[in-house]
């Protein structure tokens, strides 16, 4: 495996090279992970079914977890899927390039392989422009899941790329840490209504700018329900870190504190290693030697570009109990708060027994 910084590369003049570098391992049925607005993908020529077969190999990826298709031109549309209604259309036009996928019924060239065994293909166009111009040198379609070893957190810089997946894939695009941080919205359009399948940058009510109602998937919503999630990824343990983690929710700040505070005494008198996840505003409020800030309550945005790193960073600090408070609040904070609750195997410490305060979406 070899490693093109693009920051580097693009100092020298030698982004084009790189890129061309990359396409032509793309063209031959390698594995090239790139950097995208949302999170590192780890892509793959997305109609090379022993291309896309490589994918599940180096993630450990279970083989019904359909994979994402980037293009880098909306008519590539009209060739992967089989049908493209008005709505898809419309939030084409409204949010392409960026981070929204849509889930569409497929054509037959594009592989069972690529979409986990479904006759529907997810499919989006990313605003990166690196991972644009890997898309369009390649001349083919980039089937790409997050570049990370399947259940552990996206990557969302070249290094976490590199602790996941050295040796095993053929090279890495560094385009430097990612602008959003978690990862593309996710629509189907395949029934009457819109629905969203996995929360993101985009929101329920941005997509209803643009097409009227849209649906939840309510495996999403209805947090400790048994619904089987519409997307396959969504079922399974994700974005977790090795050591166990609790979110700690009540209605005040200083509610939450207590609480945490007591638990870090209780866990550390028992002799393990315990971090908080909390904001810049509250990060003075703990008592503990592990206090990992993930960015401001006041900016959802700033949280959700940080919180991969940090709970990669409770990894490499070994800790064996984390709590993190809640960060529902912004037009971020459903899809926070959806990976969040995922990263903490749904353990919420709530205030009040049985009461919930996560706001969900
Ligand atoms: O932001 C993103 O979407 C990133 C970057 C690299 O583009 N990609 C990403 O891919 O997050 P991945 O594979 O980590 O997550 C894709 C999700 C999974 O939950 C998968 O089950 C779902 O999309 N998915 C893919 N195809 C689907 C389909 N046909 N129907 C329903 N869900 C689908
Ligand atoms: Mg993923």
């Amino acid at each position: 495996m070899f490693q093109e910084n693009l920051q580097t590369i693009i100092e020298n003049g030698e982004e084009k090279s790189a890129i061309m570098k990359a396409a032509k391992i793309l063209k031959n049925g390698g594995l090239v992970a790139f950097p995208t607005e949302t999170v590192y993908g780890l892509g793959a020529d997305a109609l090379n079914e022993e291309a896309a077969a490589k994918i599940y190999a180096a993630k450990g990826r279970p083989s019904d977890n359909p994979l994402i298709v980037h293009i880098a031109d909306t008519k590539a549309v009209y060739e992967l899927a089989s049908s493209v209604p008005d709505k898809a259309i419309d939030l084409m036009e409204a949010f392409w390039p960026g981070p929204l996928t849509i889930i569409l019924p497929k054509k037959d060239i594009v592989p069972k392989g690529t979409t986990g065994g479904l006759s529907t293909v997810a499919i989006r166009m990313p605003s990166h422009p690196a991972a644009l111009a890997l898309i369009r040198e390649s001349g083919v379609y980039v089937a790409a899941p997050s570049a990370n070893t399947s259940g552990r957190p996206s990557p969302t810089t070249a290094e976490h790329v590199e602790e996941d997946m050295m040796g095993r894939i053929d090279m890495i695009i560094d385009g430097g840490p990612v602008g959003i941080g978690i990862e593309s919205t996710i629509v189907d359009l395949t029934g009457e209504v819109p629905t969203i399948l996995r929360p993101g940058f985009i929101t329920k009510s941005m997509l209803e700018n643009i097409v009227g109602p849209v649906e939840i998937d309510k495996a999403l919503v209805e947090t400790d329900s048994n619904l089987r999630p519409k997307a396959p990824g969504m079922k399974y343990t994700h974005y977790a870190p090795k050591g166990e983690l609790s979110i700690v929710e009540a209605d005040d700040i200083n509610k939450v504190t207590q609480i945490i505070n007591d638990l870090i005494l209780e866990k550390e008198a028992e002799g393990y290693k315990v971090a908080v996840i909390t904001t810049e505003e509250h990060k003075s409020l703990y008592k503990c030697d592990n206090v990992l800030v993930v960015g401001s309550s006041k900016k959802g945005e700033t949280i959700a570009a940080k919180l991969y790193a940090v709970l990669r960073k409770c990894d490499e600090i070994g800790a064996q109990y984390m709590f993190t408070e809640t960060f529902s609040q912004g037009e971020l904070g459903g899809a926070i708060m959806n990976r969040l609750i995922k990263a903490a195997g749904h353990r919420i410490i709530s205030e009040n027994d049985g009461k919930k305060y996560v706001n969900l979406l």
